[in-house]
């Protein structure tokens, strides 16, 4: 696939405009994402961070074009460098712009040999290529996820992996094209907390060696602190702040992420009872009027019920939607 690449290095790798994602259900129409933008730029580390069922996953299966129409509605703009995503022939998605997801064992095919998965990605995308040739590039792929013995393990099945080598695996598939941008939907979830770290820390090296823009999709502060430079909270399908990492952690501007901030044990409260934030994520069917958050809220005012806060710059490098985030960085 040929695609023009900019002189600009600046120029975003994916440009997401005004994305909405709805789905016609028995129970009425689930509004799952509600108008999110956002620009990830070359060799960008950007978290989106949310509850279960705040849009997250939604919101890349619409970015990748995974979601069947009906019962999906997608409306907005995609792009990828300069090209629009939105009606594409390009083949840009799983090439330019890949995807690795939580559960990569249901993710693998049971009967054929992981070698013979990662090869067929060449022999699929880059027509051309001999079976030995895509045998090579899967173990250099395997070597590369730090797959022990990949020269052996080529042609084994996927029964014969762990979970974490599982993913490694489905991490190698990811980006066996190179891709300018790897969005990784919860990829640790599912994994101990030993393995959770080893694969992080091979994504964050992936992405050092690479260049490539790593969107990290995860409901874990501590994955978000340890791993993006930036990162976008989501509620109600919306974004709700967004802003550095670091400073996000250190002074949320929005309530939710407050309450997220909250819910973190820390060692020093380690006696401490978790707080979790009371009340319950939206019902997608029929979201709080006003600010989405209102009903859950510990700072809400009379206005939060009528008036939906935009997401607006609130200081430098940082925006929120509430209309009382100014209160909310002063504690
Ligand atoms: N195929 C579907 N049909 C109907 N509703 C869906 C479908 N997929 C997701 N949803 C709903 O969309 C909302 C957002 O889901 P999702 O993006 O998966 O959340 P998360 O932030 O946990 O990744 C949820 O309310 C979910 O139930
Ligand atoms: S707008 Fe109001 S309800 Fe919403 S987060 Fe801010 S204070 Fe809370
Ligand atoms: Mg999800």
């Amino acid at each position: 696939m040929t695609v023009a690449r900019s002189a600009d290095t600046d120029m975003p790798v994916l440009a997401v405009d005004d994305l909405r994602v709805s789905f016609k259900t028995p129970h009425g129409l689930v509004h799952a994402v509600n108008g999110v933008s956002y620009v990830i730029r070359p060799g960008d580390a950007v978290g989106i961070l949310g509850e279960s069922g705040s849009g997250k996953s939604v919101s890349a299966g619409a970015v990748m074009g995974l979601l069947d129409s009906p019962p999906a509605e997608v409306t907005g703009a995609i792009r990828y460098r300069d090209v629009n995503l939105s009606n594409e022939v390009s083949g840009i998605r799983g090439d330019r712009i890949a995807m690795v997801f939580q559960d990569a064992i249901t993710a693998l095919n049971p009967g054929l040999t992981v070698g013979y998965q990662i090869g067929e990605i060449f022999r699929v995308h880059r027509p051309g290529t001999s079976w030995q040739e895509a045998t090579e590039k899967a173990i250099g792929l395997m070597d590369q996820v730090k797959i022990p013995s990949a020269r052996q393990r080529v042609k084994s099945y996927p029964h014969e992996f762990s979970g974490g080598m599982s993913q490694r695996i489905m991490i190698a598939m990811a980006i066996a094209l190179s891709p300018d941008v790897l969005i990784a939907d919860e990829p640790t979830t599912a994994l101990d907390v030993t393995v959770q770290a080893q694969i992080m820390q091979l994504l964050a090296e992936l992405r050092r060696d690479t260049g490539m823009a790593l969107i990290l999709i995860t409901h874990d502060i501590g994955v978000v602190a340890e791993a993006t430079d930036r990162v976008m909270v989501m509620y109600g399908g919306r974004i709700v702040e967004r802003g550095s990492t670091v400073d996000i952690v250190a002074h949320p501007a929005h309530p939710y992420t407050e309450g997220l901030m909250n819910s973190v044990p820390r060692a020093e409260m380690k006696h401490e009872r978790l707080h979790t934030i009371k009340g319950a994520p939206p019902v997608m069917t029929t979201i709080p009027s006003g600010c989405a958050f209102h009903p859950r809220c510990a700072r809400r005012k009379p206005v939060c019920e009528g008036e939906r806060p935009e997401l607006r710059n609130v200081m430098p490098g940082r925006e929120s939607a509430c209309h009382f985030a100014a209160e909310v960085v002063d504690g």
